[in-house]
Protein backbone atom coordinates (compact mmCIF):
# COMPACT_ATOMS: atom_id res chain seq x y z
CA UNK A 1 0.00 0.00 0.00
CA UNK A 2 1.67 3.24 -1.10
CA UNK A 3 0.62 6.57 0.55
CA UNK A 4 1.31 9.34 -1.68
CA UNK A 5 4.03 11.85 0.42
CA UNK A 6 3.76 14.56 -2.61
CA UNK A 7 3.25 18.34 -1.80
CA UNK A 8 -0.76 18.39 -2.24
CA UNK A 9 -1.94 15.22 -0.64
CA UNK A 10 0.22 16.07 2.24
CA UNK A 11 -1.56 19.45 2.03
CA UNK A 12 -4.75 17.56 1.98
CA UNK A 13 -3.48 15.24 5.00
CA UNK A 14 -1.74 12.22 3.39
CA UNK A 15 0.33 11.93 6.76
CA UNK A 16 -2.37 11.27 9.14
CA UNK A 17 -4.09 8.30 5.93
CA UNK A 18 0.16 6.91 6.10
CA UNK A 19 0.56 6.75 9.93
CA UNK A 20 -3.35 5.73 10.48
CA UNK A 21 -2.41 3.05 7.87
CA UNK A 22 1.03 1.89 9.67
CA UNK A 23 -0.87 1.81 12.97
CA UNK A 24 -3.44 -0.80 11.45
CA UNK A 25 -2.26 -2.83 8.70
CA UNK A 26 -1.72 -6.32 9.10
CA UNK A 27 2.10 -7.94 8.68
CA UNK A 28 1.15 -9.33 5.27
CA UNK A 29 0.43 -5.56 4.18
CA UNK A 30 3.44 -3.49 3.52
CA UNK A 31 2.57 0.35 3.88
CA UNK A 32 4.99 2.69 2.40
CA UNK A 33 5.43 6.17 0.75
CA UNK A 34 4.77 6.76 -2.77
CA UNK A 35 4.18 9.54 -5.01
CA UNK A 36 3.66 11.61 -6.77
CA UNK A 37 1.36 10.24 -9.30
CA UNK A 38 0.32 13.29 -11.17
CA UNK A 39 -3.30 13.00 -9.33
CA UNK A 40 -2.32 15.96 -6.94
CA UNK A 41 -6.01 17.20 -6.48
CA UNK A 42 -7.31 14.47 -5.86
CA UNK A 43 -5.50 13.51 -3.08
CA UNK A 44 -4.60 12.39 -0.87
CA UNK A 45 -3.89 9.35 -2.88
CA UNK A 46 -3.46 5.54 -1.85
CA UNK A 47 -2.46 2.98 -4.51
CA UNK A 48 -3.30 -0.78 -3.45
CA UNK A 49 -1.28 -3.40 -5.08
CA UNK A 50 -1.50 -7.34 -4.57
CA UNK A 51 1.97 -8.76 -3.12
CA UNK A 52 3.29 -10.54 -6.64
CA UNK A 53 6.15 -12.53 -4.30
CA UNK A 54 8.62 -9.55 -5.78
CA UNK A 55 10.96 -7.52 -3.95
CA UNK A 56 9.82 -4.04 -4.20
CA UNK A 57 12.38 -2.14 -6.43
CA UNK A 58 12.19 1.48 -4.66
CA UNK A 59 13.11 3.31 -8.36
CA UNK A 60 9.90 1.41 -9.94
CA UNK A 61 7.62 3.48 -11.93
CA UNK A 62 4.65 1.89 -9.87
CA UNK A 63 5.45 4.58 -7.50
CA UNK A 64 4.98 7.37 -9.14
CA UNK A 65 2.18 6.52 -11.57
CA UNK A 66 -0.87 3.93 -12.15
CA UNK A 67 -0.01 1.29 -13.53
CA UNK A 68 -3.86 -0.26 -14.49
CA UNK A 69 -2.14 -3.74 -13.55
CA UNK A 70 -4.27 -6.45 -12.51
CA UNK A 71 -4.16 -6.39 -8.73
CA UNK A 72 -3.96 -2.78 -8.46
CA UNK A 73 -6.81 -0.03 -6.92
CA UNK A 74 -6.54 3.37 -6.68
CA UNK A 75 -7.95 4.91 -3.95
CA UNK A 76 -8.63 8.83 -3.83
CA UNK A 77 -9.71 11.57 -1.11
CA UNK A 78 -8.74 9.21 1.58
CA UNK A 79 -8.65 10.41 5.18
CA UNK A 80 -7.75 8.29 8.16
CA UNK A 81 -11.41 6.72 8.59
CA UNK A 82 -11.44 5.95 4.89
CA UNK A 83 -8.11 3.92 5.62
CA UNK A 84 -9.58 1.86 8.17
CA UNK A 85 -12.66 0.63 6.15
CA UNK A 86 -10.05 0.13 3.43
CA UNK A 87 -7.71 -1.92 5.54
CA UNK A 88 -10.56 -3.96 7.64
CA UNK A 89 -12.48 -4.79 4.44
CA UNK A 90 -10.44 -4.63 1.28
CA UNK A 91 -6.90 -5.94 2.61
CA UNK A 92 -8.46 -7.86 5.42
CA UNK A 93 -11.54 -9.67 3.40
CA UNK A 94 -10.80 -9.54 -0.35
CA UNK A 95 -13.69 -6.77 -0.51
CA UNK A 96 -12.75 -3.62 -2.55
CA UNK A 97 -14.29 -0.21 -1.69
CA UNK A 98 -15.58 0.44 -5.18
CA UNK A 99 -17.34 3.88 -3.72
CA UNK A 100 -13.83 5.06 -2.91
CA UNK A 101 -12.13 3.69 -5.58
CA UNK A 102 -10.85 6.99 -8.11
CA UNK A 103 -11.32 7.46 -11.52
CA UNK A 104 -10.25 10.96 -12.42
CA UNK A 105 -12.93 10.86 -15.32
CA UNK A 106 -15.24 10.90 -12.65
CA UNK A 107 -13.73 13.22 -10.56
CA UNK A 108 -17.17 16.19 -11.62
CA UNK A 109 -19.27 13.14 -10.33
CA UNK A 110 -17.19 12.92 -6.96
CA UNK A 111 -17.30 16.93 -6.52
CA UNK A 112 -20.99 17.29 -7.39
CA UNK A 113 -21.89 13.82 -4.04
CA UNK A 114 -19.86 15.83 -1.77
S1 LIG B 1 0.86 15.13 -4.49
FE1 LIG B 1 -0.16 13.20 -4.39
S2 LIG B 1 -0.51 12.75 -6.47
FE2 LIG B 1 0.67 14.58 -6.56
Amino acid sequence: MAVCKGPDCTLNGSDAVFEKARQLAPRNCEVYRGGCYGLCHLGPNVVLREDRGQKRDPFSREDFQLMNTPGETYYWHMSPEKIVRVLERHVGSDQKQTDLVGDPAREADFRNKT
